[in-house]
């Protein structure tokens, strides 16, 4: 499992790590902005702060610049959530690094798929995702969906990628220069 990597991208220092608690009050800004585009659902405080073991944080220059949270739910299946990259940073690649992690964490877990609701299933598509009904995964349907006041007019995709079908991940050597482990 991964526990740090470090790139440099354009001279600039892109840091993919687990999340400190400290990171809780960045993540609720970043969420929280997505949530009041009504693109993401919103996550309080205390949820973050009880749940911030399950996120991977993308940082650049000491700053949070993306983040992206596995949510086990049985031995064999996990879900993607809270996915985002700061608006200012989005499409330099940071969200497919996040998420890159986020895979190879799920098969450190051993789990045989990991699943995603979202309003951007092409960049799920790109990862080897697939489209799937949100009908296949009850659980969340019932634990978040049912709750959410945008339900019946729901936008977002069900995507779905098994872990098994996951190409072996090879590091491009154009970005790739420094790798960092504690
Ligand atoms: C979706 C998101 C996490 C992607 O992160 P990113 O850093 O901008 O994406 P990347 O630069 O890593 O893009 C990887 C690939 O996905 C594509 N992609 C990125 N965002 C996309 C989107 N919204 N729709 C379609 N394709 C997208 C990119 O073009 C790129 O394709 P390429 O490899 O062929 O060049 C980011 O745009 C974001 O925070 N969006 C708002 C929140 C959101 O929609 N979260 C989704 C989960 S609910």
């Amino acid at each position: 499992m991964p526990i740090g990597i470090s790139l440099e991208r354009e001279e600039r220092l892109l840091t993919i790590r687990k999340a400190k608690l400290g990171d809780v009050p960045d993540l609720h800004r970043l969420i929280n902005y997505y949530a009041g585009e009504r693109i993401m659902l919103p996550r309080t405080l205390t949820d973050l702060y009880e749940n911030v073991w399950e996120f991977t944080v993308a940082e650049e220059e000491g700053k949070l610049a993306g983040c992206g949270a596995l949510k086990l739910y049985s031995q064999e299946i996990a879900e993607i959530r809270s996915l985002c990259v700061d608006a200012a940073l989005k499409s330099k690649g940071i969200g497919r690094e996040v998420m890159e992690c986020l895979l190879a964490e799920a098969e450190g877990f051993g789990l045989k798929t990991v699943f995603a609701l979202t309003v951007a299933p092409t960049f799920f598509e790109k990862l080897g995702f697939r489209e799937v009904p949100r009908e296949r995964f009850p659980t969340k349907v019932w634990r978040d969906c049912l709750r959410c006041d945008r339900y019946a007019s729901c936008n977002e995709k069900g995507v779905t990628l098994d872990l098994a079908d996951r190409p072996a991940h090879l590091p491009d050597s154009a970005t790739e220069t420094a790798e960092v482990s504690s």
